[in-house]
């Protein structure tokens, strides 16, 4: 089966006027489709960086990014747009939802960028929503919300499109340690019943040790922990 993602020997440096900043070294690392993974490592290691390359929102230096098997960085800005909006989904630590909008219209923001719309994804949208508490706020806008329900409803507009990766930048970064909890077990609920592949980048080891693989950045490299034990072995 094809993998949801691919890197093989990236790097990645950005030039400023103080010289080059080297961030990433040569990543090599795949993803199965539908697996799910955590990236953890200290502040400046290059995670965000890592993510927005498997974004495609940013081109590696060297080295071959496949994204559910596509070399996505080698098309056209129009169709790469066009790709990520189907095939990526992410979640930032601050949630991105647009203040003028409802929770429906910012949830479905994503199938009108992907150029679908129409085929049921308002449905989708509301069933969604109200599958992780939303239902009474589907017409509320943002400001109108707590912290935790943002990034919930953030979380649904990630996965609207059905996308094969879904990438999420320090989801509960910002929530008090219960909802963060609850944000949790909602993205790894919705991880559980999808076939999106998953990366959760994250400070908090206890979220960390809740995904089946942890990979740690670390001077531009990544290195993976062993695969756990079962539990008593
Ligand atoms: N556009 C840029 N130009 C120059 N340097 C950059 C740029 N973007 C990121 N960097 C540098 O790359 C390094 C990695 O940044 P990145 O945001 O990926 O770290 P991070 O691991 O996500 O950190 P944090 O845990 O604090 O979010 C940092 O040293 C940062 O200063
Ligand atoms: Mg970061």
């Amino acid at each position: 089966m094809t993998d949801a993602l691919h890197f093989d020997s990236v790097t990645k440096s950005y030039e400023t006027e103080a010289g080059v900043v080297e961030v990433l070294r040569g990543i090599s690392v795949a993803l199965g489709a539908g697996e799910a993974m955590a990236v953890t490592g200290p502040s400046g290691s290059g995670k965000s960086t890592l993510l927005h390359l498997a974004a495609t929102l940013e081109a590696p230096t060297s080295g071959s990014i496949r994204i559910a098997g596509q070399a996505a960085h080698d098309l056209p800005e129009r169709e790469l747009a066009a790709f990520r909006s189907r095939s990526v989904g992410l979640v930032f630590q601050d949630h991105y939802l647009l203040p003028q909008y409802t929770m429906l219209q910012n949830v479905l923001l994503p199938t009108v960028a992907a150029g679908g719309g129409g085929d049921g994804g308002e449905e989708r949208a509301r069933s969604l929503l109200q599958a992780v508490g939303l239902g009474t706020r589907i017409d509320h806008r943002p400001a109108q919300l707590s912290g935790g329900e943002r990034q919930r409803a953030a979380i649904v507009r990630a996965l609207i499109n059905r996308p094969s990766l879904l990438l999420c930048d320090e989801p509960t970064g910002n929530l008090d340690a219960e909802t963060a909890t609850s944000v949790a077990d909602l993205l790894l609920d919705l991880h559980a019943e999808g076939d999106s592949a998953l990366i959760v980048v994250t400070h908090s080891l206890e979220l960390a040790a809740r995904l089946p693989r942890q990979v740690e950045l670390r001077g531009g490299l990544l290195s993976e922990a062993p695969p756990r034990q079962a539990a008593g072995g």
